[in-house]
């Protein structure tokens, strides 16, 4: 039986291959080693399309969007196309594209290539955040290796808004970087229709093409089929990035991560949702068994908050964080977030107001749908889901006898300024 689970980079020894796990990061960061482990990419049309369907490949940027169906809807539009792939990880809780970029740069590349020659684009762009030395040398290192000359490398600020799709476009077209109403499979970069997928799911299509869907299929579930990266982190002794098997129990990963008495876990990253300790049993990391107790895989972020950590001294620094990251633009957004931070910074310290949690609720539901992109639906997720998991510390606080230690478990980087 294929292993379920493994973590980088002690188990991602590169003679491992394809077969089990991991997939993405057996593979060595050279040309040569890559090559050697997994054999150049067989030639791609457009027909890899319908394998990809097969594989049943979601998207890792977060929405878990079909594969097949964004390729479908770019390769039906008319005129010259473009690829763009998506490797700014804005989440901070997450790790996983950068690791992705720096251990297997080629299979990042081959994926691009391999979605380029699906939709038949002309241009292909890989977009990476400035301001991080081993993804940018990997990435140089991996183009000058492969002498291909054809892939522009666009170097994003650093912000989480602008890794969402029409803010991307955006920033590229010499823009600010931030969302706008445009859907780039319609009207992308130049005005052309767009694919824009993250570097994790480039990388699987690359595998695909490959060993095909049925090799895909030996890992996962049958609804949620294949390996993923993912990220856990907070209150762990082993932090990191993982490969799992869509399907893995998700007691398994905190055993493994060293999730000693975890009182709430964050799943998808700050755009997912808090589950209390007490409904985690029986829970499998796959899209359907997420869903049916509302949380979701997003960009496969695992964050623990333990018995001794103070989740509402955390709650209110990501609200905080969240505003920040506001593009300005819509006021549901720009005022809404504010809002919502300063309440929950007021519960954090020990205002004795109950007004704070019900304002919260209220204000959570209110901001919902009310953005050109869905940052505001981020943070109401992440905070009425919060306000649930830690109902019993919001009293605590508003009776101003918390005991817990503020441990800063999840962090908040200041965002790039706008120009
Ligand atoms: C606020 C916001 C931030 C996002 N940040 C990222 C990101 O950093 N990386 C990413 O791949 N997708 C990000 N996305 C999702 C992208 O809009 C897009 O759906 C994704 O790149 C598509 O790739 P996929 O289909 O391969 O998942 C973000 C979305 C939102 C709403
Ligand atoms: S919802 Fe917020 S982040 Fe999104 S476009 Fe509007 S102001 Fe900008």
């Amino acid at each position: 039986m294929s292993p379920t689970m493994t973590r980088w980079p002690e188990a991602a020894a590169p003679t491992t291959g394809p077969a089990g796990l991991p997939r993405l990061l057996a593979t060595r960061p050279d040309l040569a080693g890559h090559l050697a482990v997994l054999g150049p990419l067989p030639p791609v049309g457009p027909e890899i399309t319908v394998e990809v369907a097969r594989a049943g490949l979601l998207g890792r940027g977060g929405a878990g969007f079909p594969t097949h169906r964004k390729l479908e809807a770019v390769a039906t539009r008319r005129g010259p196309r473009v690829v763009v792939a998506n490797g700014t990880e804005g989440e901070p809780l997450s790790a996983k594209d950068k690791t992705l970029l720096v251990h297997a740069p080629h299979l990042v590349l081959d994926g691009l290539d391999a979605a380029a020659r699906a939709v038949r684009a002309s241009q292909r762009i890989l977009c990476i955040e400035r301001g991080d030395p081993a993804v940018y040398a990997a990435v140089r290192q991996a183009l000058a290796e492969r002498g291909d000359g054809g892939i522009e490398v666009v170097l994003t600020p650093h912000r989480y808004i602008t890794g969402q799709e029409a803010a991307l476009v955006d920033f590229i077209d010499g823009g600010p970087g931030r969302p706008t109403l445009k859907r780039p499979f319609e009207a992308g970069v130049g005005g052309r229709p767009t694919l824009v997928d993250n570097v994790e799911t480039l990388a699987h299509l690359a595998l695909i093409a490959r060993f095909g869907p049925d090799w895909y299929r030996q890992v996962g579930t049958a609804e949620h089929p294949g390996s993923a990266l993912i990220t856990v982190g907070g209150a762990v002794s082993r932090p990191g990035v993982y490969e799992i098997a869509h399907g893995t129990p998700l007691q398994d990963v905190l055993g493994l991560a060293g999730a000693a008495r975890p009182r709430g876990v964050l799943l998808g990253g700050y755009f997912g949702r808090w589950l209390p300790a007490g409904t985690l049993a029986g829970l499998t990391l796959d899209w359907r068994a997420l869903a049916s107790r509302g949380a979701s895989f997003g960009c496969g972020v695992i964050a623990v908050i333990d018995e001794d950590s103070c989740a509402i001294a955390e709650l209110a620094r990501v609200a905080t964080w969240y505003a920040r990251s506001s593009a300005g633009q819509c006021g549901a957004c720009t005022w809404g977030l504010r809002d919502l931070a300063a309440a929950t910074s007021a519960i954090d310290s020990g205002t004795p107001d109950r007004r704070a949690a019900a304002d919260i609720r209220r204000w959570t539901a209110m901001v919902k749908g009310r953005g050109a992109c869905r940052l505001p639906d981020g943070a109401a997720a992440f905070l009425e889901s919060g306000m649930e998991a830690f109902a019993e510390e919001i009293g605590e606080h508003q009776a101003g006898c918390c005991r817990r230690t503020d441990r800063h478990l999840l962090p908040t980087p200041a965002p790039e300024a706008w120009r």
